[in-house]
């Protein structure tokens, strides 16, 4: 492999930036060396209703296995994230949305504002007799509701579940289920890139399957005709405009829960990943306030779902704790056309955008045009998140999107993280493309063999966490042996991420994606044992092994062989229902870009799916699939080769 281009700091940013690389080295090695002292002072820039004396307090050992951060601080999440800012800046815009379709008006909330809605919903949920500790679904379109309502619950203490609205009634009744949920927010429909999606007619078959539901909460987005149910179903309207503007914040635990968010893993059903409060918010905020080196008065642009992580830290809490103008756009990428994106940004005037690869590669694929026909002077910094970004997409973001001006801040992080790990910070770090480059403050990564040794200098292996940081998860909602098991347990003593990673001569980092039996869908994370049991649930068939393999756009697609019941005929018409069928069972995400009818699938003698086999087919690479022999039948392997969908 040829060296990889360096981007050095640029002057301008040197001299700009609150940190430098100086100041990122002694920053790093503080945040190590004597992590009590240096977390206490960045607590500071919190809004403490009891300022915390203790920081850490956690070990990763399975014998005395506890995480606690700031344990004996209080605060109010919804309180930092709004009315501290009210005494300086109550006429500055908290959130610009931006609708769908380009002809219809934005819409702008000043701080004032946000928290006069944010108290109304919290005041709604109240008479619904929501309280603290009690779980809150939210299936929500990209509407400033949506916002209001995530907050409202961290103004109560409620803890929130935001299940992004492109899943399937059936993953939101098992959410609902899951973390006993008795209160749905949701809309009359959903808008996207000029389509409606039916999120009231989903969340009543949801509420089929989900018991524990007694209350649905519904916000007029659209207007359209929509069944409401007697007894269940409340409009927000109508709620709203009889509770008042005023709604005391309560006193949480620093490690009181926030949120729940479900998100898929190598086995099972996805896991309630939970976080806290104190910790979570002081990393959602430091991060963003560091890796995109925000100054006031900033338009910050996070083009993520607030259904995922990456909208929960870095539309919501991260800027507004921070004191950021927030844009929330409720469209896609690419539509009414490619040149969508680059139009929201002169139209507000956004300084950082922050977006996923495979956004990128899909505009890149239109051609330069559509982005030169913008002007975008007022970007100062790019983000990227949710899967390696390939160089080629890097060079685009930069020389084409940025004029050669900004700099690319490719996070690494993931939903159990709360926020960034490895980033570069503007001001201090050469960038290369293709590298998230190094750790964040706090962030003690370690690369390790399969046998768990650490492996130092420059190295690839699997990469875990050494240390506790604010931001990391508490546990699984309902199942903390599953948190232990699932990090703790592969690597004793350390946080283990799923993914490979590289570290060059440099010590930049360079994932090299999930060792797991997880794939990466358009920076969606998705387990092949989720989608398996979607197929082996579809009445005709008896089996099915799920790979992802490279795909020009997603990043990974999803290639599933499909085993039928023995009398059942494998025809198109089978394959475009099973897709359907998967569409139906878990949402579109999931929707699998192949499906290779399989007599057979390659086992060993003890039953076990060999599933490297199963993704060199896939890629198309079977020059080297390695020792077959052990197989139970050798043979299936030329069928399966023989009949690889391209
Ligand atoms: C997985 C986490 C991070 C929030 C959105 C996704 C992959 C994420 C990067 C990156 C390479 C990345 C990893 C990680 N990933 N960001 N910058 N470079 N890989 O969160 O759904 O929890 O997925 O996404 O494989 O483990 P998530």
């Amino acid at each position: 492999m040829s060296e990889p281009q360096v981007y050095p700091v640029p002057e301008a940013w040197k001299r700009r930036a609150r940190v430098d690389a100086k100041g990122y080295e002694t920053l790093h090695g503080r945040s190590i060396a004597d992590p009590g002292s240096f977390w206490l002072e960045q607590a500071r820039r919190l809004d403490w209703i009891k300022r915390p004396e203790l920081a850490g307090d956690w070990s990763f050992d399975e014998n005395d296995f506890h995480i606690n951060w700031f344990a004996d601080g209080k605060l109010n999440v919804a309180a930092n994230c709004i009315d501290r800012h009210l005494k300086d800046r109550a006429a500055a815009t908290a959130i610009i949305w931006e609708p769908d379709d380009p002809e219809e008006p934005a819409r702008r909330y000043t701080y004032l504002e946000l928290h006069r809605e944010v108290c109304r919903f919290a005041n709604v949920l109240k008479a619904q007799g929501v309280r603290k500790g009690d779980r809150v679904t939210i299936y929500m379109p990209m509407i400033p509701e949506a916002a209001f309502a995530v907050l409202a619950c961290a103004r109560l203490g409620a803890i929130h579940s935001v299940v992004f609205a492109g899943f399937s009634p059936e993953a939101l009744a098992g959410r609902i289920t899951d973390c006993d949920s008795a209160v749905l927010i949701t809309a009359d429909e959903g808008r996207r890139g000029g389509k409606r999606v039916p999120l009231k007619a989903n969340a009543d078959a949801a509420a089929k399957h989900a018991p524990a539901l007694e209350k649905m909460i519904v916000v007029k987005a659209t207007g359209a005709d929509i069944a409401m149910q007697d007894g269940r179903d409340i409009w927000y309207h109508e709620a709203s405009a009889e509770v008042s503007e005023d709604c005391p914040a309560e006193a949480m635990d620093a490690e009181d829960p926030l949120f729940i968010l479900y998100t898929s893993g190598s086995t099972g059903k996805p896991k309630g990943v939970l976080h806290t409060s104190g910790g979570y918010l002081l990393w959602a905020s430091y991060t963003h306030e560091l890796a995109f080196d925000y100054r006031e008065g900033e338009v910050f642009w996070c083009a993520a779902d607030i259904g995922w992580v990456t909208g929960h830290s870095y539309i919501l809490y991260g800027p507004l704790a921070n004191g950021a103008t927030t844009l929330m756009y409720e469209g896609v990428p690419n539509w009414p056309d490619s040149s969508r994106m680059w139009q929201v940004v002169d139209k507000h005037q956004v300084t950082s955008l922050y977006t996923a690869p495979t956004a990128l590669r899909a505009l890149m694929a239109e051609g330069d045009e559509p982005v030169k026909a913008t002007s975008r002077a007022s970007l100062r910094v790019l983000g990227s998140v949710g899967e390696p970004i390939n160089p080629e997409a890097w060079r685009w973001y930069y020389e084409v999107v940025g004029d050669s001006r900004c700099p690319i801040i490719d996070t690494w992080w993931q939903t159990e993280t709360g926020g960034h790990m490895i980033a570069p910070l503007p001001g201090a770090t050469a960038l290369k493309p293709g590298s998230a480059t190094l750790p964040m403050p706090g962030v003690d990564p370690q690369i390790v063999d399969a046998e768990g040794q650490i492996l130092h200098g420059a190295t690839e292996g699997n990469l875990v966490i050494a240390k506790s940081w604010p931001g990391q998860m508490r546990t699984v909602w309902g199942d903390h042996d599953r948190f232990f098991q699932t990090y703790f347990s592969t690597y004793p003593g350390k946080y283990f991420t799923g993914d490979g990673c590289r570290r060059d001569a440099d010590g930049y980092y360079w994932i090299t994606g999930r060792v797991d039996d997880v794939i990466n869908v358009s920076g969606h994370r998705m387990g092949t044992a989720e989608v398996e049991s979607a197929l082996v649930a579809h009445p005709h068939v008896a089996e099915a092994a799920v790979v992802g393999r490279p795909h020009d756009v997603k990043g990974q697609g999803i290639y599933a062989y499909v085993t039928l019941n023995a009398n059942d005929e494998p025809t198109e018409e089978l394959r475009r229902e099973l897709r359907q069928w998967v569409r139906s069972e878990i949402g579109p995400i999931a929707t699998p870009d192949a499906i290779q009818f399989a007599p057979g699938l390659p086992k060993t003698r003890s039953g076990k799916i060999m599933r490297r086999i199963l993704r060199k087919i896939a890629e198309g690479d079977t020059s080297s699939l390695g020792d077959t022999s052990t197989l139970a039948d050798p043979a299936v392997v030329d069928d399966l080769i023989a009949n690889r969908v391209a």
